[in-house]
């Protein structure tokens, strides 16, 4: 048998996933899609470099008919179960960067096309597998706090520099109009994934957008917070966005009813409070964990990107045991849904929303034409901007877009 042959969706993050495949033994990418030429252009001359024969192609419906085993898709955030559905119906398998789904609605229809189709569908979302974060989840997993009683996840990235480089002065790109809780999965995914506890129930709160933002033409929030329920009743904070911070913040740290764990917030080591002899008695730890597989360390994201697409390749080809380190549609749902649910209970006043079990068929039809989101067309009537009420929701001009564009042209930063 032949390397399998992947597409790349996406040609800007999709150059991580491009370069993780130019050496791999299993698979290489075989098509490349973007509409914007140059980026297309780019990440083809990348693969050819590599020696790789790839088609290239602008348009979705020609990617989507030519010859290929699975599909990676790297393609704006709110728009990855609405291509994954038909992916996985045309026999494909997919990997899908973050975020899971626009809405409950594409959640269900998600999980069913797994369901239907018996494909591999794996979620990239790469905080998992940070040296730290994987070792949180080792250490849970042997037992070494005992069972969860408290979580934070952190995700604080002042994007207002690079904005022009990932907007590209488009008034509607996804950016631009996601609600505060909707890119929730990298604080809160990395908990889920190492303890295996299943969200309940989820409240938000929307941090007030400020003035630096809005001159980029951004329109929601400045940062969103879910406190989610896990089944155990353990309580998580997650906590994202453009907070003034650098480097950025990304930090975990879990609480159990033997110890704790934590990363350090500013020098990339993983903490460990292990109770010992009785209560309140125990020992302290602090070391930078070694990654579990060769081929990580050096690889994007803290070496996390090398990760997601060696699991993809190899659950694929039948590995059970990466099958059991990815992160599968459940788990992907369960990363995500808590922000669209935690944005109406902002906009309902604070009120904590029960979050589904979507694994339970019982429980899908109450969601499957829940459409409620802040991106116009995946909401239908059930569209809400992306500001909650309490705030005003600012009117931004043409010319700040033009503005974001000619600095996106001419490299400057925002
Ligand atoms: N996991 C991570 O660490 C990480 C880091 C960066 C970005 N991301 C994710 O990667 C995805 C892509 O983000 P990005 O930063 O590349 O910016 P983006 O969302 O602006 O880029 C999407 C790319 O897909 C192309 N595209 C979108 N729809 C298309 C269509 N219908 N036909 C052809 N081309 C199309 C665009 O031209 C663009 O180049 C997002 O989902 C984002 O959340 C994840």
């Amino acid at each position: 048998m032949g390397k399998l042959k992947i597409g790349v969706f996406g040609a800007h993050r999709g150059m991580t996933m491009i370069h993780q495949l130019l050496n791999n033994p299993d698979a290489e990418v075989t098509a490349i899609c973007d509409k914007y030429r140059p980026s297309l252009d780019a990440a083809g001359k990348t693969a050819e470099d590599a020696g790789l024969k790839v088609a290239l192609f602008e348009r979705f419906d020609d990617f989507f008919a030519c010859d290929m085993d699975a599909v990676v898709l790297a393609n704006y955030a709110h728009e990855h179960a609405k291509f994954a559905v038909p992916i996985l119906k045309s026999g494909r398998h997919v990997m899908s960067e973050v975020l899971t789904c626009a809405n409950l609605a594409e959640a269900v229809a998600l999980i069913e096309a797994v369901e239907e189709t018996g494909k591999i569908y794996q979620y990239a979302e790469n905080y998992c597998f940070f040296n730290t974060t994987a070792e949180m989840r080792r250490l849970y997993k042997a037992g070494d706090i005992g069972e969860l009683m408290y979580a934070e996840g952190e995700y604080i990235h002042d994007c207002a520099s690079i904005w022009p480089q990932i907007t590209y002065g488009e008034r509607d790109h996804w950016r631009n109009r996601d609600c505060a809780t909707f890119y929730c999965t990298h604080s809160l995914g990395p908990i889920l994934h190492a303890t295996g506890l299943r969200p309940i129930r989820v409240a938000g709160l929307e941090g007030q957008e400020k003035e630096f933002m809005i001159k980029l033409g951004a329109r929601a929030g400045s940062f969103g917070i879910e406190m989610v329920t896990l089944e155990n009743g353990a309580i998580v904070k997650s906590i994202h966005g453009g907070l003034k911070r650098e480097p950025g913040s990304i930090n975990y740290e879990m609480y159990g009813t033997r110890g704790s764990m934590e990363t350090d917030r500013w020098d990339g080591n993983l903490h460990v409070w292990r109770e010992t002899t009785g209560n309140c008695v125990g020992e302290h730890e602090k070391y930078a964990p070694s990654f579990s597989l060769d081929g990580a360390a050096g690889t994007g994201h803290g070496g996390s990107d090398f990760f997601t697409t060696h699991y993809f390749v190899r659950s694929i080809l039948g590995d059970e045991d990466a099958k059991k380190e990815a992160v599968d549609v459940y788990e992907a749902v369960d990363m995500c849904i808590p922000g669209n649910l935690a944005y109406r209970s902002i906009i309902g006043d604070g009120h904590a929303l029960e979050v589904p079990n979507l694994r339970l068929k019982e429980e899908r039809d109450k969601y499957r034409n829940d459409t409620f989101c802040c991106f116009e067309e995946a909401a239908g009537e059930m569209y809400v901007s992306s500001t909650a009420a309490q705030w005003e929701q600012p009117v931004i001009g043409d010319e700040v877009y033009e503005e974001v564009r000619r600095k996106w042209l001419a490299g400057e930063p925002g």
